[in-house]
């Protein structure tokens, strides 16, 4: 699997049609952030497969390009029916877990987006690039938000109670 970051593509598309001078400079941005973010999801994979948190195995990165397995299942988020969904997410909140103690990460944009589930009910984290350190000033806030998504989710869609302050104490315990 080969996952492009083109950031903010788009919005250079316009400015391009109408500023000659900029345009130069946006286009050395795009690419620049582009593989800046290709460059961070990347090293993060790298920390992270190695951690045993479920992620892709990362295999090759350049410029704003990076490969990693090919996962085969469906997003969280399209998911309508689990006989255990308490399972699936404890085992969401457990990888949680695994990267905050075993690679000190947040993922910081954890949602039912991001997360992928194998026919064999596996589930991996996916789409790293925004990851902020466990010595973040502002890690809980983060930490806080990924996990309230999650919890949303479930709560939503599979009518499960989970308490926020139980499922942090879980992930940093
Ligand atoms: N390793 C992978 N194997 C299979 N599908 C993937 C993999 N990584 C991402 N995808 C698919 O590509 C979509 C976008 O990937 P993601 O990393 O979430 O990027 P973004 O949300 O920034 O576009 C995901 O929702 C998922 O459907
Ligand atoms: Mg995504």
């Amino acid at each position: 699997m080969i996952k492009l970051h083109r950031l903010g593509r788009i919005s250079f598309r316009s400015v391009r049609r109408t500023r000659g001078y900029v345009a130069e400079r946006r286009h050395t941005s795009w690419l620049y952030i582009s593989r800046l973010a290709a460059t961070r999801e990347y090293a993060a994979l790298q920390r992270l497969y190695p951690a045993g948190v479920s992620v892709p195995k990362p295999i090759a990165q350049n410029r704003h390009a990076i490969v990693m397995s090919a996962i085969e299942g469906n997003l969280l988020s399209d998911c309508n029916f689990f006989s255990n969904p308490s399972r699936i997410l404890n085992s969401v909140i457990e990888n949680v877990k695994k990267a905050y103690t075993e690679a000190q990460m947040i993922h910081a944009d954890l949602s039912e987006y991001n997360v992928l589930i194998t026919p064999k009910l596996k589930i991996l984290i996916i789409d790293w690039p925004q990851w902020i350190s466990s010595n973040h000033p502002n890690w809980r806030l983060y930490l806080e938000r990924d996990l309230k998504n999650i919890l949303y989710f479930f709560e939503r869609k599979f009518g499960i109670k989970e308490d926020l302050s139980r499922a942090v104490a879980k992930v940093i315990g």
